[in-house]
């Protein structure tokens, strides 16, 4: 049975412990695997006799495949085969190729749809097989590639409160700002790929992915077949940030392609198949409304933004998401619109919705204390409500205003100057900048299974995948913690879809949903221990192989009597979702040097203090957030995908043009961890940390580049040529 969360849990066992296991900043078990290249990831495994696959894809964008040139391709040596079958072109929707639109496959919808896949003996005799593949096409232009001239319409209800007009033409001081956001790669270090084996009916797949139990479904799905006959290995993934969330189209070509050859098949994406095949962040234009009265309170908030996506997609990048609870503002007008264009599919990159919407809100807001003559800090302090606007729910908890106070002590903040261009190092103008970091808080439906050994050590297993978040790390932890055990005898098997269902990573939700479900299995384990000692299992205390209680105590090794005890644990969201505002929070302070003649802007400082539940293990939460800071100065600096605008083919289809910041672009970051415990989140109360580094942080930044120079930017990224 699913146990629902339905009312905050107050217990604190997990401060009551006293392991000193749970948040401390442990080494990932697997860390050593990791950066001695021992690690398997997905395109690492070599099953006997397996081919290589490689993908053809569309050269045009829309229109109709008239001939497949395969005779010539079959004759190469190696080649085994030419898959052009149906199923495998289905798109995959927002990384759901399951329930993708029925589709005609020989129609194409966008520049670098996979069109066919070449098999070979060799991956050199598939990859020279596929380039020579010739395929003619009729090509259309009915779907429009520009999202700036195409029809939009609402991608959902816009929520309307008041009368946001009246609210401006009334108000004491306002903005009325046009942004607009560059669309986004996830760019995961490890390309997607999927090795499928079949035997039978029965399909394995070792593959790149971020939740297992969904992708199994989808991939039943796509192939017709039932879900329990798919079993799905990950146990390494080198990143996902959402463009793992569902599966692509290498896997659903190397079932079908292996299943056909009755041999096992490797489909390895090429990075420029990842860029052009798999997952965009939309770009986003985003119109921001403040009124405030004469002392800064807002009256009035309009956040109405424009992204785009494929036709027939469900997806559409939920801009206004934190705008909705964050500040007051009673007289409201939020929503987003979505023109249909011909570009691949806009799906969830890293943090959907608050990484771009925060960036423009918070640009909008240091305008705004400009206006007001206030101080940002103040002005944001000023504008937090004490229930979620339009909703009269309470906030579960949370810490901006203590992120956005401790930020400017250590920041130094007092040291900034009101007006912008007046600190000047040689070339360089100097400015700061400060913005609040906001992001939706989930939890999610979860099992994992403990066991404790009969020789007092721990076995934690769920699908749950490790997407280079820490969930090894973390699972292992709280395990440990709860049940008394020494972290080094904690083992913890993860990213097998035949271990009990884990949320998966995504969402932020991961650690606290898979993290909830082995906590409640270390409770029913507790319990079996309480109650075979004699004792209320709320006051066992488990240390160093003794279960005790008041006057009882006996070695936990006694209670076993020589046999595990085993629990699965089940989490799913309950009331507290729903009575409860719930979000993860913070602010981000940067400074910035632009330089005067070239318009360049250089990062000097960026601190993020951060406040999100328990803090689960100080080191894998530090990085996260570093990393969400790294990609939040990408996107205020450099990141952007570029379409030709003629045929929608994406032009910056690899790392080298595509621009994600490199070392020498990231100064020294700094992160500060806060104390936080949250009752209605999760039984661990802990919330969502891996999204929250980059929700806000270029809105820091590009008013921090305002205060340096004056300049206020409205496109991102800040590439010289917009600033000068
Ligand atoms: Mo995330 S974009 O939900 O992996």
């Amino acid at each position: 049975m699913f146990g629902t969360f339905d009312s905050p849990d107050q217990r604190n066992l997990l401060d009551r412990t006293g392991q000193g296991i749970i948040g401390k900043g442990l080494d990932r078990p697997e860390a050593g695997l990791k950066v001695t290249g021992r690690a398997t990831y997905a395109a690492e495994y070599r099953p006997e006799n397996c081919a290589d696959g490689v993908l053809v894809t569309a050269t045009v964008a829309q229109g109709k495949i008239l001939q497949i040139e395969s005779e010539k391709i079959e004759a190469l040596p190696g080649v085994l085969g030419i898959f052009t079958d149906k199923l495998m072109l289905r798109r995959p929707a927002q990384g759901t190729a399951g329930r993708a639109p029925a589709q005609d496959p020989r129609q194409i919808e966008y520049h670098g749809q996979p069109l066919a896949l070449v098999v070979a003996e060799t991956f050199e005799q598939a990859m020279h097989a596929a380039k020579a593949l010739c395929i003619t096409y009729e090509r259309h232009h009915d779907v429009p590639y520009d999202p700036e001239t195409a029809p939009s319409e609402p991608a959902e209800k816009p929520i309307i409160l008041g009368d946001l007009d009246e609210a401006m033409a009334n108000a004491a001081h306002k903005v009325d700002a046009t942004y607009e956001t560059a669309g986004h790669a996830s760019a995961a270090m490890e390309p997607h790929a999927s090795i499928a084996s079949w035997q039978g009916d029965d399909l394995t797949i070792w593959g790149s992915f971020q939740m297992i139990s969904h992708n199994v479904k989808e991939l039943a799905d796509a192939l017709r077949i039932a879900p329990k006959r798919v079993r799905i290995l990950s146990p390494y993934v080198g990143g996902g940030f959402g463009s793992k969330l569902g599966i692509s189209h290498d896997a659903v070509a190397a079932a079908l392609a292996a299943k056909a050859l009755g041999r096992p098949v490797r489909v390895v994406l090429t990075r420029q198949q990842v860029f052009t095949t798999i997952m965009r962040r939309s770009e986003t234009r985003q119109r921001l409304r403040l009124a405030a009265d004469g002392d800064g309170r807002l009256t009035g908030l309009g956040h109405e933004a424009w992204v785009s996506n494929l036709p027939q997609e469900s997806f559409a990048e939920p801009v206004t998401q934190a705008t909705q609870f964050l500040y007051g503002g009673e007289n409201r007008k939020l929503c987003v619109n979505i023109a249909r264009i011909s570009r691949l599919t806009a799906g969830s990159v890293r943090a959907p919705g608050e990484a771009v919407g925060m960036q423009a809100l918070e640009a909008a807001m240091d305008e705004l204390a400009e206006r007001a003559g206030l101080d940002p800090i103040e002005l944001r302090k000023r504008n937090l409500p004490s229930s979620e606007p339009g909703k009269d729910r309470p906030y579960s908890s949370r810490m901006l205003a203590e992120a956005l106070d401790q930020g400017a002590a250590a920041f130094g903040w007092h040291e900034r100057q009101p007006k912008p261009c007046m600190t000047r190092e040689g070339e360089w103008w100097i400015g700061l900048g400060v913005a609040s970091a906001a992001r939706v808080n989930m939890l999610m439906p979860a099992a994992a299974r403990v066991r404790l050994e009969p020789d007092g050590s721990l076995l934690v297993q769920s699908d749950q995948t490790d997407i280079g978040t820490g969930s090894y790390a973390i699972l292992g932890q709280i395990a440990g913690e709860m049940l008394g055990v020494p972290i080094e005898r904690v083992r913890v098997e993860l990213g097998d879809s035949e271990l009990p269902s884990g949320a998966g990573s995504g969402g932020s939700f991961g650690a606290s949903s898979t993290g909830s479900a082995v906590f409640r299995a270390c409770e029913a384990i507790r319990d079996r221990l309480a109650h075979r000692l004699g004792a209320r299992s709320d006051r066992l205390d488990l240390r160093n192989g003794i279960a005790s209680s008041g006057e009882r105590s006996a070695p936990v090794a006694e209670l076993l009597r020589g046999y595990a005890l085993e629990e699965i644990g089940r989490i799913k969201p309950g009331k507290t979702q729903i009575d409860y505002a719930q979000a993860s929070y913070g602010a981000f302070f940067c400074e910035v040097a632009v330089n005067a003649f070239t318009a360049e802007t250089r990062i000097r400082r960026l601190l993020g203090v951060f406040g999100f539940g328990r803090v689960l293990n100080q080191k894998t939460a530090r990085s996260q957030c570093l990393g969400g800071m790294v990609w939040g100065i990408g996107s205020a600096l450099s990141e952007e995908l570029s379409f030709d605008l003629r045929d929608g083919r994406l032009m910056n289809h690899d790392l080298e043009q595509y621009h994600l910041p490199v070392h020498a672009d990231i100064p020294d970051l700094d992160v500060i961890l806060l104390e936080e415990r949250d009752t209605a989140a999760s039984p661990l109360q802990a919330k969502g940390v891996g999204e929250l580094g980059i929700c806000g942080t270029a809105g820091a930044i590009a008013n921090a580049v305002y205060n340096a120079c004056g300049v206020r930017a409205y496109s991102f990224p800040i590439t010289p040529d917009r600033l000068i």
